[in-house]
């Protein structure tokens, strides 16, 4: 398996190449300085000759396209592992926290607090394909892109409205990679979305809380929260291994 990462990574790379590992297979880390990719060779080329060695592609790109491009043009199954646009290993395992948590998926309320980022298309992508009821309650400015709201979702300017009620309170991070130059104006604009004890009184008495990671306490979410006994964040963590285990079983076989 090709571990094409060209921006930083702790759970997601970490996560592939133990679980490619414990499945028996070898993983290969490429950074992105690393293949002629970077010197120009095109990336349909690139697609082409990583097939006839590798059974999978996974890559963590700062470009969706490439991403698109590499699955369009491979002949083996190629993951993202994130991008500006979408993290889909990310949300895969957040079900598989919510479905440890509550048992079913089915009628579950998730409400996401925050940026209106690639973590939220996912979660409303997956959720909403699952039966789970996602609300997004995000700046006007910083909504999500509407191609990746399904039927069905809630979005709001109001975390405590979407909190009401939710089996489960979820935020990331303020400032994504690629938005450092924005880093100043997103903090201001999401300083009334911090999930914090008050938000969470809103919630279900057995409401959890949800963080992709890495986190910044004091942020996006107290450290209450974060560290708390409500707290499935360090799950999510773990759960990154067993549910993309699942899913490369799944591509490959
Ligand atoms: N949640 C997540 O994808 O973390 P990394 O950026 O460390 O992979
Ligand atoms: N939205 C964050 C997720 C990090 C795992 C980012 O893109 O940086």
């Amino acid at each position: 398996m090709v571990l094409f990462f060209e921006i930083p990574s702790t759970r997601t790379r970490l996560s592939f190449h133990v679980g490619v590992a414990q499945l028996g297979g070898e993983p290969v880390v490429l950074r992105g300085e690393e293949l002629q990719l970077a010197r120009g060779e095109s990336v349909g080329d690139t697609a082409l000759v990583l097939s006839r060695y590798v059974s999978a592609i996974v890559a963590r790109v700062s470009d969706h396209g490439l991403v698109e491009e590499l699955a369009e043009h491979s002949d083996v199954p190629v993951v993202n592992a994130l991008t500006p646009l979408h993290h889909p290993c990310q949300a895969l395992a957040d079900l598989l926290t919510l479905r440890e948590r509550f048992g079913e998926l089915e009628g579950l309320r998730l409400a996401y607090v925050g940026d209106g980022n690639n973590v939220c298309n996912s979660l409303m992508l997956l959720g909403s394909a699952v039966g789970v009821k996602v609300v997004v309650a995000t700046p006007p400015e910083l909504r999500p892109d509407q191609r990746f709201v399904p039927d069905g979702v809630e979005l709001t300017n109001d975390p405590a409205a979407a909190a009401t009620g939710a089996h489960a309170l979820y935020t990331d991070v303020w400032v994504s990679m690629g938005d450092e130059a924005e880093g100043a104006e997103r903090r201001r604009l999401l300083a009334p979305y911090q999930l914090n004890a008050t938000l969470l009184e809103r919630a279900r008495e057995d409401a959890i809380v949800m963080h992709c990671l890495p986190a910044h306490p004091g942020e996006e979410i107290t450290a209450e929260l974060l560290y708390g006994e409500r707290s499935a964040v360090w799950d999510q963590a773990e759960n990154r291994l067993h549910a993309q285990k699942a899913l490369l079983e799944r591509l490959l076989e």
